[in-house]
């Protein structure tokens, strides 16, 4: 289920909303005359004007009485106001139409965090409705259709993320992919067989569920000048494979093709956003099981384009898949850029935690432009080194590369994992995010809900929409 709060623009705040929220600055003065003694009341709570700071007031309001959400807004910034927003959705929980006279600064920002706080993935009628509407006072309309975009981008992201494997397999996310309108291809194994490609289909092997691989394809009205690829992970459930996980590390393995889901939520919200640049979109979905017709560690499978892997590893199954991707990127569509998404490795985890993703590229100007993004968009994003000298740690006697380091002298998990894609992407301007750590939330805050996030659809839209 989608955001399904809807949200609209009013010209001015009207006098008899039920429920109005009014921001106010630091120095606790309200944005908007509303007949009541506000810095009083605000000094009367002890208000400090902070970001996701509410004062409820009861005021009259025909025969009843309704209620006005004094807000906060910290220092303004599009990173405050995302959180005063999403603290105002979520006061609003079951109520029916929350009014928001908007504040100074980034309003798309603001209005897209109120939405994406009203996400919430449920399976059966249990638990309050977040508000009915929201409608934006002193809005324009260009700022928040953009905001309500990009939300639902987001929230698609995240229901094909939550959404369980007994239900979720790769021909069901082709499906889904077929749905954002746009033309679809899509591999069955006959025809990834013929055509070589060779890690896709030894990751789905042990699965009763075949692997498949979809691309999705946008086209501006206006000729474009670029043109990039989007690979995401699309590993609908990750058991490890033979090489099987435990229990408390697997139970969270049907997010694994979050990435994958990104790549589908951003293809399908570019047409809306009038995005300037030709993109195509490579989802490589299997499912990951152990099975008597699994891939074997130590089996060698050759990849598209002829590249022989020794598979130390078949939990290290992301980069198998995401090879055949980037490899038919680089041979067959001639990209400007490829971009891939995935949920890679628990040690970017460690190495970077929940809050924020980590980004590896071969190209200093791609680095800065997605660092970027990730800031305004709030997908912050880190860069991580390729460090050459670990290159060694993929080496294998009887194979072009192997999938893993076979002992323990480099470690470095996340970033071995990038190197390993690296040699499948070419000489084109390449990026990696590994969205491992930031893919799924435990805590329902902020613009955040539990499971997840939908991480990678507002930094890449961004990217494609506004570089
Ligand atoms: N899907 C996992 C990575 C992952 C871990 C995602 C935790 C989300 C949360 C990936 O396929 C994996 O199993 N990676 C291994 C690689 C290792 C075998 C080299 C890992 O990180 O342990
Ligand atoms: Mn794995
Ligand atoms: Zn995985």
């Amino acid at each position: 289920m989608p955001i399904e709060t809807t949200a609209s623009v009013v010209a001015e705040v009207p006098d008899d909303a039920e429920l109005l929220a009014v921001p106010y600055a630091s120095d606790l003065s309200p944005a908007v005359d509303l007949h009541l003694p506000v810095s009083d009341l605000l000094a009367h709570y002890e208000a400090k004007g902070e970001a996701g700071e509410i004062v409820e007031v009861p005021v009259a309001r025909g025969g009843g009485i309704g209620r006005v959400l004094l807000y906060g807004v910290g220092d303004g910034s599009p990173r405050a106001l995302r959180r005063a927003a999403a603290a105002l959705t979520r006061r609003a929980k079951g109520r029916d139409t929350l009014t928001v006279a908007v504040p100074e600064g980034d309003v798309t920002a603001f209005a897209e965090a109120a939405l994406l706080a009203a996400y919430t993935f449920r399976i059966g009628e249990a638990g309050k409705k977040a508000v009915r509407a929201l409608a934006f006072a002193g809005a324009d309309e260009g700022q928040v259709r953009r905001a309500e975009t990009v939300a639902h981008a987001v929230a698609l992201a995240r229901d094909l993320a939550n959404t369980p494997s007994s239900v979720k397999d790769p021909a069901w996310l082709a499906e889904r992919a077929a749905e954002v309108g746009l033309p679809v291809e899509v591999w069955d194994e006959e025809r990834l067989l013929a055509d070589g490609f060779g890690g896709i289909l030894a990751v789905g092997r042990g699965s009763a569920s075949p692997p498949r691989l979809i691309q999705l394809s946008y086209t501006p009205a206006e000729p474009a000048d670029r043109h990039v690829v989007l690979v995401g992970k699309g590993i609908t459930f990750d058991s490890g494979g033979l090489s099987l996980k435990p229990t408390d590390n697997m139970k969270t393995q049907k997010t694994d093709m979050a990435g994958g889901a990104v790549v589908i939520a951003v293809l399908g919200a570019l047409a809306a956003l009038g995005a300037p640049v030709r993109v195509t979109g490579l989802i490589a979905a299997a499912e990951n099981m152990p099975s008597g017709t699994s891939q074997r560690p130590s089996d060698v499978i050759k990849h598209y384009g002829g590249r022989t892997v020794e598979v130390l590893n078949t939990d290290a199954e992301g980069r198998l898949v995401l090879a055949d991707a980037l490899a038919y990127a680089d041979a067959v569509l001639d990209p400007d850029a490829v971009v891939d998404i995935a949920t890679l490795t628990g040690a970017i985890t460690v190495a970077l935690g929940r809050n924020v993703g980590a980004v590896y590229s071969s190209d200093d100007v791609l680095a800065k432009q997605l660092v970027e993004a990730g800031q305004s968009a709030d997908d912050r994003l880190w860069r991580m080194p390729l460090i050459e000298d670990y290159t060694p740690a993929l080496e294998s006697s009887i194979a072009d590369l192997a999938n893993v380091e076979a002992g323990s002298r480099f470690g470095a998990g996340s970033i071995t994992a990038a190197l390993f894609l690296r040699e499948f992407a070419g000489d084109r301007p390449w990026a990696h995010l590994d969205i491992a750590g930031v893919g799924r939330s435990t805590v329902e805050e902020g613009t955040l809900s539990k499971g997840a996030t939908g991480f990678g659809v507002r930094v890449l839209l961004e990217w494609l929409t506004r570089g």
